[in-house]
């Protein structure tokens, strides 16, 4: 089998992209530092597949760790989920954002050339875009300056793979740009686990429902859209894992020195208020919610034009905006 090191492959997307690889014939190698999660996903893991994953705990910027793991196993693959993801912390300390998540990118590019490890996937972000001036955001649409240091570093090691690609190392690369991550695997035994207050819509809906929040606040309303608050393009995170399976498919068929980046959205918009309309209607919960001023930096809309990933890679998403919100809030419950 195929063995595809997952950094950061403990956490939200890359425990639900480990299934979808093993299920696409690959054998996923997890490296996490458990920063942002905890060592029983790996349990679930096997819960789910039936497979104890091999899994290192450690920090990707930690190159003899890596070349350990590289001497240990026949990596064929790496997908570089391992990052800090909080915005608003980004603000406050860049330089742990800067470190971590450019730092990591450089110290996997070395151990990747040095093992004759060729093929990347990498999480990149729709941060990149901003406010698109025109909508949907295609791959060609202009990136925008950054809005946060988190923001930057997905900028920054865009560039860095670009550069680094044209050097003619022999690598092929995909950066894949996440719109909004939503759902949970329909097992409900893996998901998103924030750590302290939420960052994200909809674990602060289904913890407002669950009681953990007292009410959630919807920021502005008198937005241009068509109710009025911010509009985005929620992906379920099986299928967002399973374009990662596919961008290794794709890579398989390219020749060396290869980069292209794909937008991984379902090509729709919905605003906040038809997300929470959506989560009453699977859940039968009435959420306690209300509209506040708008927050200052949100983005008002964006989605995804996902022609060139439809196309290319074949990748089409399956879920629902209610499956996303039927499977979170079975996670959330399963949580206790
Ligand atoms: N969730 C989103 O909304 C979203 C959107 C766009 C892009 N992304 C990107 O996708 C990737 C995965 O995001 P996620 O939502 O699964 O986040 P997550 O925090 O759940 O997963 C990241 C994992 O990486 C680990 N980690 C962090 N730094 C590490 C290091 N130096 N060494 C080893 N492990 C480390 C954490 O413990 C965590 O388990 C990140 O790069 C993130 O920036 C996420």
């Amino acid at each position: 089998m195929k063995k595809i090191l997952i950094t950061g492959g403990a956490g939200y997307i890359g425990s639900h992209t480990a299934v979808e690889l093993w299920n696409a014939g690959m054998e996923p190698i997890i490296l996490d530092d458990l920063s942002n999660t905890n060592e029983d996903v790996l349990d679930r893991l096997k819960e789910i597949t039936g497979k104890q994953f091999v899994f290192y705990k450690g920090d990707c910027n930690d190159k003899s760790l890596l070349e350990k793991i590289c001497a240990a196993h026949q990596i064929e693959g790496v997908i570089h989920f391992a990052a800090f993801k909080a915005v608003g912390e980004s603000t406050q300390f860049p330089l742990k954002y800067y470190q971590n998540n450019v730092g990591s990118l450089l110290v996997l590019l070395q151990v990747m050339k040095e093992n004759g490890i060729h093929d990347l996937v990498f999480s990149s972000s729709c941060t990149v875009y901003g406010q698109p001036d025109v909508l949907p955001v295609t791959e060609a649409t202009p990136r925008k300056k950054a809005e946060s240091p988190y923001g930057n570093t997905k900028k920054i090691c865009e560039d860095i793979l670009v550069d680094y690609v044209k050097s003619k190392p022999g690598i092929r690369v995909i950066a894949l740009r996440y719109f909004n991550p939503v759902g949970a695997h329909p097992s409900s035994k893996i998901g998103e686990l924030p750590i302290g207050t939420p960052q994200n819509l909809v674990p602060f809906i289904t913890q407002t429902a669950a009681g953990i929040r007292e009410k959630l606040t919807v920021f502005g309303n008198d937005y241009d859209t068509s109710d009025g608050s911010c509009v985005r393009d929620y992906i379920h995170v099986v299928d967002l894992a399973d374009a990662h399976v596919k961008a290794f498919q794709y890579l398989a068929e390219k020749g060396a020195d290869f980069y292209d980046v794909f937008n991984v959205g379902t090509g729709n918009g919905n605003t906040v208020l038809e997300v929470i309309h959506a989560f009453e209607k699977v859940s039968g919960e009435k959420l306690n919610y209300v509209i506040g001023p708008r927050r200052p930096g949100d983005v008002v809309k964006t989605w995804a034009d996902t022609t060139k990933i439809n196309q290319v890679l074949g990748w089409y998403p399956k879920f629902s905006l209610e499956d996303s919100m039927r499977d979170s809030w079975n996670w959330q419950k399963s949580l206790g």
